[in-house]
């Protein structure tokens, strides 16, 4: 594979060019292409039904795309969902998708788990943790939640959690496999201006923690966070990018302003 691309860059931990997404008769995609650089902060924002998550989904091989191709470090690829972190990436989904048997320290756990290509279903099942493999992953989430500031419900059940905690833990399980790229879904949804605080400050953390560099690609519906922890930012609109640059630029750009004064602003 080549180091370089056409342009002369180095090629991005994530490109996608010319995706297209259809469900019936919406065209919840249309020609998208972004770049996500090594080490960068990439922000997707856009109104409501502008196509964010159809795009996370296809990035994390939930859905096929009619058109388009993914490519991770330059080299064509969409892992399904199972094997993402295989390829050093990880995600956070819109909701929590905690596993419901496990307390906060496994959950935290299985995600290493699934790196280090033990059987993710002994987790699953809630096997006992009787391996070297297990033992060193729950000894690396005890100190994830310690960071986190939330070690004091290592043992508490999800539905125990209250909802900023278990959105730090989900957070958690997936930075334990210590991923290249983290996919983030609205990690601010439902959370108040404190946990907001401390959201932004462990984002901008994330791209220089853990062992070398890290990109992130965040789904975000609020603006205001997208612009303070963000690189690089992409503008849906009704499935098409309708504009892409820094925070600036995105918030000096007349076409973003329209698209928000006529949608979720206005309601
Ligand atoms: N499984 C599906 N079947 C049919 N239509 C869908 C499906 N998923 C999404 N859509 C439609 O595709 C479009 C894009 O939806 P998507 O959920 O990607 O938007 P979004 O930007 O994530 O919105 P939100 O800000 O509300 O989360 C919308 O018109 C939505 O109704
Ligand atoms: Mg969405």
């Amino acid at each position: 594979m080549q180091s370089t691309d056409t342009r002369g860059e180095l090629p991005a931990r994530l490109e996608l060019t010319d995706i297209g997404v259809r469900f019936g008769g919406i065209v919840a995609l249309d020609d998208v292409s972004l770049r996500v650089p090594a080490g960068a902060v990439v922000g997707i924002m856009g109104p409501n039904g502008a196509g964010k998550t159809t795009l996370f989904n296809v990035v994390c091989g939930f859905l096929r795309p009619r058109t388009g191709t993914m490519t991770l470090d330059g080299t064509p690829r969409r892992p399904a969902p199972h094997r993402l972190v295989r390829h050093g990436v990880a995600r956070t989904l819109q909701g929590l998708g905690l596993f419901g048997g496990l307390t906060a320290l496994e959950n935290v756990a299985a995600g290493a788990a699934r790196s280090h290509r033990a059987p993710f279903v002994n987790g699953l099942l809630g096997l006992p943790y009787g391996t070297r493999t297990n033992r060193a992953a729950r000894t690396a989430a005890a100190a994830l939640l310690d960071e986190f500031g939330i070690g004091a419900y290592a043992g508490a059940l999800p539905p125990a959690l209250p909802y900023p905690v278990a959105k730090k833990v989900a957070l958690a399980r997936a930075l334990i496999s210590d991923p290249t790229l983290i996919l983030l879904d609205e990690p601010a949804g439902g959370l108040d201006s404190t946990d907001i605080e401390d959201l932004r400050t462990l984002i901008r953390q994330l791209p220089t923690r853990g062992s070398g560099s890290r990109s992130v690609m965040l789904v975000e519906h609020n603006v205001e966070l997208i612009m303070s922890v963000c690189d690089h930012i992409v503008v849906l609109d009704f499935g098409k990018v309708i504009a892409a640059g820094t925070p600036d630029e995105i918030r000096s750009d007349p076409l973003v302003a329209a698209a928000y004064l006529g949608g979720q602003e206005a309601a």
